[in-house]
């Protein structure tokens, strides 16, 4: 190994990390900072990698191709990891890993490095993901092969070695943040029982302490997010706006006991007020616009896309390939979707589409009904017509046969019951 190329946070771990690379292996350490927004510690980060012994400090701004390529697809595809975790962190691993592996290849580096623990999902997604983009690439994970610092001790290793140490508060969690999301774990976290301290929330305000409802109106063309309240704007602005405003009120917290990749299930604390938002209103308005049979299989599209996006699988044929069928079954997905942000709740209030397949005519009980009611006898005749055949030669389920009931007991005779009778019937004769 003679030179690496380091996904390099500008954090204390990581700016650690480029002393250690350089002193256990001796070798050359290129670093890489990717801005995938969220307010990472882009501001000095050049600096603070040189005084760590870096050669070269690479700065890449990533936020917007971050939202279009990878945010957006599973937004469209309604990818939520076991249904509820909108998959930030994981989202991110692909775009900094394809990253990693071009800058090595333009350095002529031979290895890689991250900052992710051995234990973790973060680790498997950046090595699988280099292996697959260049298998010629070493990956190294100096958390994972000795580098196990306390903080203090990491503290006192900066400071021997003239590293600059960034300014950030000791904080007792683990996070990580980018636009799309904030995740947050250990410490007292660890305990599934223990309500989080206020203190793990950044993003959000306590939804009892959220200022009066407003409403909010999301405009999609084609599954994705183009517009606020009539004003379009681009991927970044629109994701961080809708963040703060929905954070303002309290949306997004999200706490899940989840299953790591690596069998540990882990509680983590989620704040993702937009991802929050945007999941609600996409789905809404592909109520509106997909039939239902479009529905029913995209829902297994979302659980498939989320596992293989969670399991750090971006670069695989079946990944791609979900990704096209999403893109594709949204083309209709446009329109207006109206939420209300109501104290920690995201209410869909409203949505309007110009290619509904909602027809008024079909579903009123008002008058222009032009539903035909009559029809509807020969339908069900059809439609019931299996499962007719079937009672008549099995029993069907609940049915009284013979002498005994099939599959379920009588309710009737089970349940407390009146029987209540005109005064006087029954009583003529
Ligand atoms: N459990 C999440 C995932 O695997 C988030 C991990 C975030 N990392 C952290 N240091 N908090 O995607």
């Amino acid at each position: 190994m003679n030179k690496v190329v380091l996904a390099y946070s500008g954090g204390l771990d990581t700016s650690v990390a480029v002393a250690w690379l350089r002193e256990q292996y001796g070798v050359e350490v290129v670093t890489l900072t990717v801005d995938v927004g969220g307010g990472s510690l882009r501001e000095g980060v050049e600096r603070r990698a040189m005084s760590a012994g870096a050669s070269k400090a690479y700065v890449v701004d990533a936020r917007e191709r971050f939202v279009t390529d990878f945010v957006w697809p599973h937004l469209q595809a309604s990818a939520l990891y076991q249904g509820v975790y909108p998959l930030a962190t994981a989202l991110a691993r692909p775009l900094i890993a394809q990253l990693l592996v071009e800058v090595a290849q333009k350095e002529g580096a031979d290895a890689v490095a991250h900052g992710s623990t051995g234990k973790g999902n973060d680790q498997v997604r950046f090595d699988v993901a280099v292996h697959a983009l260049d298998p010629a690439l070493e990956v190294v994970a100096p958390l994972r092969v000795g580098m196990g610092l306390s903080r203090d001790q990491e503290i006192d290793y900066a400071i021997a070695r003239g590293i600059e140490i960034p300014i950030t508060k000791a904080s007792p969690y683990s996070i990580d943040v980018n636009l799309w999301g904030r995740s947050c774990e250990t410490g007292v976290l660890e305990d599934p029982w223990v309500t989080p301290p206020a203190d793990a929330y950044e993003w959000t305000v306590d939804p009892s302490a959220a200022p009066p409802a407003v409403e909010v109106v999301i405009l999609f063309e084609g599954g994705v997010p183009v517009g606020l309240d009539g004003e379009r704007l681009g991927p970044v602005e629109l994701v961080d706006r809708l963040q703060a405003l929905a954070g303002a009120h309290g949306v997004g917290r999200i706490d899940h006991v989840e299953d790591r990749l690596v069998g540990i299930k882990s509680r983590e604390i989620y704040e993702t007020p937009a991802a929050t938002v945007l999941h609600k209103a996409h789905r809404a308005l592909e109520g509106l616009t997909l039939t239902k049979d479009t529905l029913r299989f995209n829902r297994l599209v979302a659980d498939e896309l989320a596992q293989l996006t969670y399991d750090g699988l971006w670069f695989s044929a079946l990944h791609r390939d979900l990704r096209g069928y999403a893109a594709s079954s949204q083309r209709v997905v446009s329109g207006e979707v109206r939420m209300r942000l109501d104290h920690g709740n995201a209410i869909v209030t409203g949505r309007r589409s110009p290619l509904s397949l909602y027809d008024k005519n079909l579903a009123t009980y008002d008058e222009g009904d032009a539903f035909d009611h009559a029809s509807a006898v020969g339908f069900i005749e059809i439609f019931g017509l299996p499962l007719r055949v079937e009672a008549a030669r099995h029993g069907a389920v609940g049915r009284h046969h013979g002498a005994a009931w099939t599959w379920t007991e009588p309710l009737l005779a089970s349940l407390p019951m009146t029987i209540a009778e005109p005064e006087g019937a029954g009583a003529a004769g």
